[in-house]
């Protein structure tokens, strides 16, 4: 463990997660697109309970179990990774779930496929909740809170992403973690590159890297959001990070400067896919047999190999793309949209 992160004032976790990931040069990649890529693969911080979610619901959990949590509960949209994470995350640590998932007609709830398939084999609670109910998810997971507290239980609510101070140490760790394989590197203007979601992830990488001291080192961090735009994710990570530090006092500063969110790439909306994105997951799994998923990280791949089409010179000299993993979204609908294109 380098001598920065031991002296971190991180809180207790929880073991989930198989880490330290791989960090996999992808040569076929790297040759296609002109500039050396690796990846990161934080798809591989488990099988079943795996993906960037599992390093921030360590977190979550330690502090659930340590308010005396009997369940979680969650939401996201209907092939969430996070929800199916914290499902499986809750039954092998004994708690119960409730998921409240995003569909577009709740009287109607999708094909149990993907993730849902998943939350149910983990014996999580689901509920369906409209679009307009999501703009009210925290107040809706408040009512289920008190409802199972009066019924006995001892609820911890998560919330959407995972994304809060507590979730994001996660990737304050993962940041200490990505500059250790770096320094195993030769030295080269590098960006690490994360699908942007709800922001946790993003947060914990900028306030990590700050930490590790990246920035002197040439290594920078940069998020290609999948929703939203630049101006909601730069206030959202740092709205995190400020929350993080103000529980956690560390010498370090995060402001909007220090954020770099790549717009333009949302395409069609969250979770809906244009046939190049799914070209590009395509072309990598071709490649260099890595698997993204159409929501994420397919998603941020698809905007990174644009980027690089108009500026070669826009991550530098080396690309660590992080995968934040997903594979199961592909097994939805995604499938019927794929298939023809192969
Ligand atoms: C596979 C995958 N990648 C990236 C993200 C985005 O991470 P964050 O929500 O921390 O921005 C998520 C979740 O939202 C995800 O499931």
């Amino acid at each position: 463990m380098s001598l920065i992160r031991s002296r971190l004032p991180a809180p207790r976790k929880v073991a989930l997660a198989r880490i330290p990931t791989p960090l996999q040069p992808l040569p076929r990649t790297s040759e296609a697109l002109g500039v050396e890529v690796l990846c990161k693969r934080d798809d591989l911080t488990g099988a079943e309970l795996s993906g960037n979610k599992v390093r921030k619901l360590e977190y979550l959990f330690a502090e659930a179990l340590d308010q005396g949590a009997d369940t979680v509960i969650t939401c996201g949209g209907e092939q969430s990774n996070h929800c199916r994470a914290t499902a499986l995350a809750a039954t092998r640590l004994g708690l119960g779930s409730t998921l409240l998932l995003r569909t577009d007609d709740p009287a109607r709830p999708p094909a149990t496929t993907g993730n849902i398939l998943l939350d149910r084999l983990a014996g999580a609670e689901v509920r369906w909740i409209s679009r307009p109910d999501w703009a009210h998810r925290d107040e809706l997971m408040a009512a289920e809170a008190a409802r199972l507290r009066a019924a006995g239980r001892t609820p911890y609510v998560i919330p959407e992403g995972g994304s809060n101070a507590t979730g994001s140490w996660g990737y304050v760790m993962a940041a200490q973690e990505l500059a250790d394989d770096l320094a195993t590197l030769p030295p080269r203007p590098t960006t690490i590159v994360y699908a942007c979601g709800s922001g946790g992830t993003g947060a914990g990488l900028v306030l990590g890297a700050k930490l590790a001291g990246l920035a002197a080192r040439d290594v920078r961090v940069a998020g290609v959001n999948v929703c939203d735009d630049r101006a909601y994710f730069v206030a959202a990570i740092t709205r995190i990070c400020g929350d993080l530090l103000a529980r956690w006092p560390m010498a370090a500063t995060v402001d909007a400067a220090d954020v770099d969110i790549v717009d333009g790439h949302v395409g069609l909306g969250y979770a809906r896919s244009r046939p190049e994105e799914l070209m590009t997951i395509r072309d990598l799994a071709r490649r260099d047999a890595i698997i993204l998923d159409p929501v994420y990280t397919g998603k941020a791949f698809h905007g990174v190999v644009t980027e690089l089409a108009r500026d070669r010179a826009r991550f530098g000299e080396r690309i660590v793309f992080v995968h934040t993993g997903g594979i199961f979204g592909l097994f939805g609908n995604a499938t019927a949209e794929l298939a023809p294109l192969l």
